[in-house]
């Protein structure tokens, strides 16, 4: 745990040397520019850190949180990473990757007033009632918190089909699966949802959009 600011500089100058010891070329690589597979959609939580959980390495994964991993179509923030990825950096795979004890989801699910950000947790909210009978049929809270991340995670993957970014890259023929995934903190396991989605199969029809000529 660190807690000194000045930390970060000697820890970084520290990662500096290691990592130019085991590849002398690894930054003026990274420095020639960017081409990952995955874009990632995660939570803020300071313990569910894309890279360290997957493995991976600079370079590897495009990455955008927020807080409990949502997909809210009027996020230009959300829009513009999502544009960026799919139309630009071309990933093959995007992620949507809640984890359990989420804070966010946490307090969704409650009654209480915490401030500006219960307008942000209102979407959570929503997905509740979307599947309100389920969740309400469930006692332990605890159990109740991690299918509600579940089904968010599930939602926000629907959430990202209904984008006209991800519908005209596969009316465009481009290889994009959409996953949902959930991060375990307390093991450290990564579990993947199996609701892939690779197509238009599963949109309902209100939100299918038609192909434009561009
Ligand atoms: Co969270």
């Amino acid at each position: 745990m660190i807690n000194s600011y000045r930390e970060l500089f000697s820890n970084n100058k520290k990662w500096v040397e290691e990592t130019t010891n085991q590849n002398p070329d690894f930054f003026k690589n990274l420095a020639a520019g960017q081409s990952p597979q995955f874009l990632w959609i995660g939570c803020s939580d300071s313990r569910v850190p894309a890279n360290e959980i997957t493995g991976t390495m600079p370079g590897d994964i495009f990455v955008h949180r927020n807080i409990a991993n949502m997909v809210i179509h009027t996020d230009i923030s959300m829009l513009s990473v999502l544009d960026y990825a799919v139309n630009v950096l071309q990933v093959k795979h995007i992620i949507v990757c809640g984890h359990y004890g989420c804070g966010g989801v946490n307090t969704a699910m409650g009654n209480k007033q915490v401030g500006l950000i219960d307008n942000w947790l209102r979407h959570i909210k929503d997905v509740y009632r979307l599947h309100q009978t389920e969740l309400n049929a469930i006692e332990d809270p605890a159990k109740r918190s991690n299918r509600l991340v579940e089904l968010n995670v599930q939602e926000q993957v629907h959430d990202l089909t209904k984008t006209s970014i991800v519908q005209n890259a596969w009316a465009n023929g481009k290889p994009l699966q959409v996953h949902g995934l959930v991060y375990d903190i307390a093991n450290g396991i990564l579990k993947d949802l199996d609701i892939t989605v690779e197509d238009t199969h599963e949109i309902e029809g209100v939100y299918k959009l038609e192909t434009v000529d561009v």
